[in-house]
């Protein structure tokens, strides 16, 4: 497997799709009872798509744990399958899905197919602050050898700063998605509020998907969805998926599952210079994070 190497997509850097062309990517017919949970790349989408299988299954694990994660949502944008064994698209499995589905994308909304704006499809959209996705993006891409080259951790905070990485400007997308909300049936959710209050956030998620659980049930997801859970679940925690891709000895997929560990990583000048830039870059939106608990 080789380093992915970015293409331009109408000023985003994207890879290039697996077995596909972004064409089709555009042309995808959406259904109406599709759900998406579109975030900008570790933001929170593997937590996420667990709760809505859970809540959609009703709390029943085994049906969960029917499948990775991976397979059971198909990754709209890019490849479900390791490469070149079984090089299907993320595309095709949706295609051939039966309904309802869910299905993941990591598009900026400017990108997204007309298909599923015109389907009108519920969106799940998960932000996290800047900080510590960034962190997490930046271990990812070590652990990933289908990512870009990272780079030192220096280079990666100025890449990420300037949105010359895959998917482009996490301001941008963030910022791209709350508008949207205002226009479409988009539930924008917070990372921080998901950590501080998973119970509160899980039930916000069942009211947008119109399903009622009960206080069983709902104690079994939250406790299902957590993080010490998900790490050690083998159809959550990626090590059945990509095995030549992943090397989580350099850095589990479920690395920390926390709060400010950005503090963990940023000298005091690059906090300061990041939030000057942050302040100029976000000074346009009523969007507000939280950095820490
Ligand atoms: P860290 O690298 O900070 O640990 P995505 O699924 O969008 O790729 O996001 C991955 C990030 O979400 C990782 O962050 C991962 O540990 C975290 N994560 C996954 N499941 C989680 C859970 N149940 N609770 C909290 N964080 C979770």
């Amino acid at each position: 497997i080789t380093r992915s190497e970015l293409v331009d997509m109408e000023g985003v850097p994207l890879t290039k799709p697996m077995g596909i062309t972004w064409d089709q990517v555009q042309k995808f017919k959406a259904r109406p009872d599709d759900v998406y949970i579109a975030t900008y790349a570790k933001a929170g989408t593997t937590w996420t798509q667990e709760i809505v299988d859970m809540i959609q299954q009703n709390g029943d694990t085994e049906k969960c744990r029917r499948e990775t994660t991976y397979k059971r949502h198909p990754f709209l944008e890019w490849f479900v399958a390791e490469p070149p064994s079984e090089r299907y698209s993320g595309v095709e499995l949706a295609n051939a899905m039966p309904s309802p589905r869910t299905i993941k994308i990591h598009l900026p909304v400017q990108l997204v197919p007309p298909s599923i704006w015109e389907q009108n499809c519920k969106i799940i959209y998960v932000a996290r602050n800047a900080k510590d996705n960034m962190v997490s993006y930046y271990h990812f891409h070590r652990m990933n050898k289908a990512m870009p080259e990272p780079g030192t951790w220096e280079e990666f905070v100025e890449k990420f700063m300037s949105g010359q990485v895959l998917w482009g400007s996490w301001y941008d997308h963030v910022k791209g998605w709350w508008k949207a909300k205002d226009k479409h049936r988009i539930l924008y959710l917070f990372y921080e509020d998901m950590k501080e209050n998973p119970k509160r956030e899980i039930q916000k998620i069942a009211k947008f998907l119109e399903k009622d659980l009960s206080q069983e049930v709902l104690n079994k997801i939250v406790h299902n969805t957590s993080f010490e859970v998900m790490k050690e679940n083998p159809m959550t925690n990626y090590t059945k998926d990509f095995q030549g891709i992943m090397d989580h000895s350099i850095s589990p997929f479920m690395r920390k599952g926390v709060v400010a560990d950005w503090k963990n990583h940023f000298t005091v000048a690059q906090n300061e210079k990041f939030d000057e830039d942050y302040k100029r870059k976000m000074s346009d939106t009523s969007l507000v994070f939280r950095m820490e608990l």
